[in-house]
């Protein structure tokens, strides 16, 4: 399997730390944020990994993670024009994937669980397709929600005003190469971009989208309470 990290976009919700920097250089306590998705696809055993970031930092990030030797993998950058949304990002992973089932993760995601058994379970199970990762939160508002019925997802909606359910899907996906052909035939959204919950709404109309529950701390960092409460988290786990 191959990784993808998606590492594009704007970072509005954290102007102005985010005005002249990339929103995955900033700190998490002591390492960059970029750090712990490279990790979580380090740790779950994936060797190759594409970062898919911005134009303007794509400098920045071969500066500070060169070849990726720090971290037991190979890296391969691809740049992305404009930010429309995160499967616009992700179809530049196409060639990259070469038909392989991928793991994607939002460059803001950070998380310290080993994802290796789920990988390979994904790996072996051919009547998957996507695989999705679920986790509790107190503000499902700010995310991806499903809604279960029994333990089957019945239901995903991008950032509800009334969630069904705590349980937020997190920036980890796993798919196979059917998802770049699923990307072209999804419509913008209301605000314009493409939607990654549309994705996975595909698979779930086709019955084959599988999940798990992240059992360790999780948290996507693209808020500044988020991205404090992260530093706060990690700095507590460190010293401990
Ligand atoms: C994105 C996805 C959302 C997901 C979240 C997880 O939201 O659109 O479905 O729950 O990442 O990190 P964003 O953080 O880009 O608003």
């Amino acid at each position: 399997m191959k990784g993808v990290i998606l590492a594009g976009g704007k970072g509005t919700r954290l102007f102005p730390l985010t005005r002249v920097t990339n929103k995955h250089l900033l700190p998490i306590y002591n390492e960059p944020m970029i750090y712990y998705p490279i990790k979580t696809l380090a740790a779950a055993g994936i060797k190759d990994i594409m970062i898919v970031v911005g134009g303007e930092s794509i400098g920045d990030f071969l500066r500070l993670l060169g070849s990726g030797r720090e971290f037991g993998v190979n890296l391969t950058y691809r740049c992305q024009e404009g930010a429309d949304g995160i499967p616009v990002a992700l179809a530049l992973a196409k060639e990259f994937a070469g038909g392989e089932r991928i793991m994607v993760v939002l460059g803001d995601n950070v998380m310290d669980e080993s994802l290796k058994g789920e990988a390979q379970k994904f790996e072996d199970n051919k009547k998957s397709s996507c695989h999705i990762f679920l986790k509790e939160v107190h503000d499902p508002q700010r995310y991806g929600v499903v809604e279960l019925k029994g333990d089957k997802v019945v239901a995903i909606y991008e950032k509800p005003a009334q969630p069904p359910s705590n349980l937020c899907v997190t920036g980890v996906y796993m798919f196979d190469s059917t998802v770049f052909g699923v990307i072209p035939t999804l419509k913008p959204s209301k605000r314009g971009e493409l939607e990654i919950v549309d994705v996975l709404l595909h698979y779930l109309g086709e019955s084959r989208l599988s999940w798990s529950r992240l059992k360790s701390y999780w948290t996507d960092a693209g808020t500044l309470e988020a991205w404090f409460e992260a530093n706060s988290i990690v700095r507590e786990k460190r010293k401990g």
